[in-house]
């Protein structure tokens, strides 16, 4: 498994249209690929269509380490985009992420765990990083094998960059991982002359590490993120989609021989006995729809909300130890039993409960 990062401190590079479009070419050519959305922003996640009120559970869910919280594993997060192409979304709530770990050092591999917890393998995974250079990028850079810094040209600093190399220094200092890093030009404007002087700076920081199929400016990019597509997906033909193809092809023969990202010793999640169960409710005209059980102290509350998936279908995945449980529906204030569900018992209060047993 490939893990590539891409990762500036800087603002507006390129990284999210990169990692999307990589992750789309590289898919189309073959590869079984993963995009993960590191940023808050979730801009990934929407240039692929998933909007912030369809994300059920994100990769906030698979990293926090809040109490009871810690019940996703990374599969359970993924969805599919395309032939060879997943997602694992992200959402607003990774924007806290980092105060909620107090043993920073262990933190640092959070990510890397969750991906050598896989258990079915995929050729690459494409890590799109905030701009910034706190918890979610350190994970990730930890977590890849390859770096890949988008530079836009027409206002491209070095600052930005020697701060992400000293990162990376860092981590083969302190953990003896040193990733690959190259630098990628983008939103290359071929009208204006291609500054001799700033592709010498690019090469003063990264030596020979340029990727050398640039990413030239062209509007169909925010066409189709608009959209919510990948470029191939949207206009085959375009020029963004050349260009990222060509890109995916050189980065295909640059690292595919490369050394891959070795789970010596994977340490996976302690398995927890139980398991993730769906429940479903069809009902038309509701406005708010719960879970109550024995499972959360028949309590509702923002925790007990039922996502509605399309309209009238209502479904929350909850994670049950083995055993029988008892639960109910509250529709707007109305108590119900589960009519998909045949299993019934009386309660103490005269009423009945569904029930779900869990081996
Ligand atoms: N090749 C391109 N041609 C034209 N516009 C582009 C190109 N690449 C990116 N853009 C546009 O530039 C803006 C910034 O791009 P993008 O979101 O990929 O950068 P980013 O580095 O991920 O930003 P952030 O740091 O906020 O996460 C977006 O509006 C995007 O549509
Ligand atoms: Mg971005």
């Amino acid at each position: 498994m490939h893990v590539i990062a891409l990762s500036n401190q800087k603002g507006g590079c390129g990284k999210t249209t990169t990692a999307i479009n990589l992750a789309a070419s590289l898919a189309s050519l073959g590869k079984r690929t993963l995009l993960m959305d590191l940023d808050p922003q979730a801009h990934a996640s929407f240039g692929l269509g998933m909007r912030g009120d369809k994300v059920e559970a994100s990769v906030y869910n698979v990293l926090t380490d809040q109490e009871g919280k810690r019940k996703y594993f990374l599969e359970d997060v993924i969805v599919p985009i395309e032939t060879q192409l997943d997602l694992v979304p992200s959402h607003i709530l990774l924007s806290t992420i980092e105060q909620e770990f107090t043993n920073k050092d262990e933190s640092v591999s959070r990510l890397r765990e969750a991906l050598g917890s896989l258990s079915f393998p995929y050729q690459f995974v494409i890590l799109d990083c905030p701009p910034s250079l706190g918890f979610l990028t350190f994970n990730a850079l930890r977590a890849a094998d390859t770096v890949i810094v988008p530079i836009e040209l027409s206002s491209f600093s070095l600052m930005g960059v020697s701060k992400l190399l000293s990162m990376i220094e860092l981590l083969r200092v302190k953990m003896q991982h040193t990733p690959k890093v190259y630098a990628l030009p983008t939103m290359v404007d071929m009208r204006t002359r291609f500054s001799k002087h700033i592709l010498g700076e690019i090469q003063r920081a990264f030596g020979e590490n340029i990727l050398s199929s640039p990413v030239r400016q062209t509007v169909v990019v925010r066409e189709s993120q608009a959209k919510g597509r990948s470029l191939l997906s949207y206009d085959k033909k375009s020029k963004g989609a050349m260009d990222y193809l060509i890109l995916s092809q050189e980065v295909l023969s640059k690292i595919a021989n490369a050394p891959e990202t070795q789970y010596e010793n994977p340490r996976r999640f302690e398995p927890v006995p139980g398991s993730l169960r769906d429940f479903i409710f069809k009902t038309q005209g509701a406005r708010e729809v719960h879970l109550v059980g024995d499972f959360n102290h028949w309590r509702i509350s923002n925790d007990s909300l039922l996502w509605q998936k399309e309209e009238g279908l209502w479904q929350k995945k909850v994670f049950l130890e083995p055993g029988r449980h008892r639960y109910k529906f509250v529709i707007d204030g109305q108590w119900t039993t589960d009519p998909s569900n045949d299993r019934l018992e009386p309660n103490p209060y005269g009423g009945l409960d569904s029930i779900v047993e869990i081996e």
